[in-house]
């Protein structure tokens, strides 16, 4: 791979989860990139993988010991979390996680995690029940807040035989976000929009109409295009998710508002739309609560009238276009056919395509994706994949793009 800029410094910290021993062959992935790893084990760490193994790969010493005379003269630990220029914790246990969210420092790594003033990754890896315990949840969303970065972990088979999310994230994306972080992203320079999430309209002040669209897609496009070094505003509907700590975020309710974001947003060279727009809104919005009274058994019509194509009047702008338009098209039967004439009619440039079931379950709120990709002259398959990796693909196909164009 091409080394951009100077040889970057990881330390890299390894707690007792059944996956530390595949954290060797990161160690490798990061030598073979031209950084310089240097690793930190927890006495559970060291249950199930050997120091020695981490001296001799990364080349460096291994520091297991907060209270080790040699370093602690020269405080090594403080000295540990400042030499370096990110901190990779990979595999995060539950323990570790909840000890960085309290903010407790009883051995070497825990304290390094507090002491440390650099960029902090984390790669959570443990059993589906841990991993969806509310204590592990609340935990996340805090390091989350405090602009912690996660990789994974991703969905499948466990060691222990169950099935979730829990598997610690691939080393092609932990090197990967590795890269994003540290290094000059692709569209540094580049202004991006990406729309995400369900669109909802009232009928009157208490019901309104909406899809099951979670934003995770648009969200997770809108993160990568940030790491990618891209300006980028999310405007979302209303969902559950953290917001990108990378990104703008404007937050709205209704198609209409949606749209005039959009233009608010504008110019912008990238502009895609993830989210699950409603077509339609109610004609007429009821001042009062519908009561079922005032029907006397008849059925409760509602006329509904058209949103504005928000895909469609952006790709079509006279001025101020932006130069990649990117639309989504989820779709129950014919996806090919229905993406091929959505970017037809739209005049959009390149259409994501999806069925509403990934292949092994709904798409909504799920983590993973089964994507089409089509443009004008090519569609591709991009298989079953996370939502994070649709978005990398993503990403580099939009910077391969500028990159041709340039
Ligand atoms: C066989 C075995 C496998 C374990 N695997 C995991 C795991 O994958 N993820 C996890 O969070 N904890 C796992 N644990 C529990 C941790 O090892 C335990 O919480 C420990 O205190 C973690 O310490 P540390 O975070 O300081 O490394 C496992 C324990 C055992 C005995």
């Amino acid at each position: 791979m091409e080394k951009i800029g100077i040889m970057k410094k990881i330390l890299l910290i390894v707690t007792g989860g059944i996956a530390a021993y595949r954290t060797l062959d990161l160690i490798r992935e990061i030598k073979r990139q031209g950084d310089d790893v240097t690793c930190v084990l927890t006495s559970g760490a060291q249950q199930f993988v050997q120091p020695l193994s981490f001296g001799s790969l990364s080349g460096n010493k291994v520091y297991t010991e907060l209270f080790d005379l040699d370093n602690e003269s020269e405080m090594g630990h403080i000295n540990l979390s400042r030499q370096h220029d990110l901190i990779v914790v990979a595999p995060a246990t539950a323990n570790i996680l909840s000890k960085m969210s309290y903010g407790v420092a009883d051995d070497l790594a825990s304290t390094i995690l507090l002491a440390t003033d650099k960029p902090i990754m984390v790669v959570p890896s443990m059993n589906v029940k841990m991993w969806e315990n509310l204590s592990t949840t609340a935990n996340v969303k805090k390091l989350k807040n405090k602009g912690i970065y996660f990789v994974g972990p991703n969905k499948g088979e466990m060691a222990c035989g169950e099935f979730g999310y829990g598997k610690m994230a691939l080393v092609k994306e932990i090197s990967k976000e590795i890269n994003f972080v540290l290094k000059p992203g692709p569209l540094v320079g580049r202004k991006a929009l990406v729309t995400s999430g369900p669109t909802i309209e009232s009928i009157d002040p208490i019901r309104f109409i909406s899809n099951r669209s979670s934003g995770k897609q648009g969200h997770a496009i809108a993160r990568m295009l940030g790491n990618y070094g891209a300006e980028t505003t999310l405007i979302s509907g209303p969902v559950n998710l953290e917001n990108p700590t990378n990104v703008e975020v404007k937050n709205v309710n209704t198609a209409e508002e949606m749209f005039a974001a959009c233009k608010d947003s504008l110019p912008v060279d990238i502009a895609i739309f993830a989210a699950a727009v409603s077509d339609w809104r109610a004609e007429s919005l009821a001042n009062q609560k519908i009561k079922k009274e005032g029907l006397e058994g008849k059925p409760l019509k509602i006329s509904f009238t058209e949103n504005n194509d928000i895909l469609k009047e952006i790709s079509t702008l006279s001025s101020n276009r932006p130069k990649l338009v990117i639309g989504f098209s989820l779709e129950t039967e014919n996806l090919i056919a229905s993406a091929k004439n959505k970017l037809a009619q739209k005049s959009c440039d390149w259409i994501i395509a999806n069925n509403y079931n990934n292949g092994q379950e709904s798409v909504f709120n799920s983590e993973m994706n089964n994507v089409k990709f089509v443009n004008i002259d090519s569609e591709e398959d991009w298989g079953l994949m996370t939502k994070i990796s649709v978005a990398g693909k993503l990403c580099d196909k939009i910077s391969g793009f500028f990159k041709s164009a340039a």
